[in-house]
């Protein structure tokens, strides 16, 4: 198995209530399922990998994730960002391997 060329990275991080926090907050791991699904289904499974992370810095106005290797942050998204995300994902591969 090799390495993914394409990663996105969802910050999944857990505060009390109280605090704002990615994963607590704003749902980002019931986001990233979905946008996984999303992928599944245009058949990109292959060569990326959306994933979720610690704590990414930013952590108001989330939820927060980094796509790689391009390094563009995404931020404040929800349900209905999710194809616009999957378009972005998968122009990243396409240019991946086109560069
Ligand atoms: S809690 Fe998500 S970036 Fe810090």
């Amino acid at each position: 198995m090799s390495a993914p060329e394409v990663l996105f990275f969802v910050c999944g991080r857990e505060r009390p209530p109280g605090k704002e926090a990615c994963g607590s907050t704003h749902q980002s791991n019931i986001l990233l399922k979905e946008l996984r699904d999303v992928l599944k289904l245009r058949g990109l499974r292959i060569g990326v990998r959306a994933t979720l992370s610690g704590c990414l810095g930013l952590c108001k106005n989330g939820p927060h994730a980094l796509l790689t290797p391009s390094m563009e942050w995404f931020s404040g998204f929800s349900r209905k960002d999710i194809p616009a995300l999957a378009d972005r994902i998968e122009k990243e591969i396409h240019d991946k391997h086109t560069t």
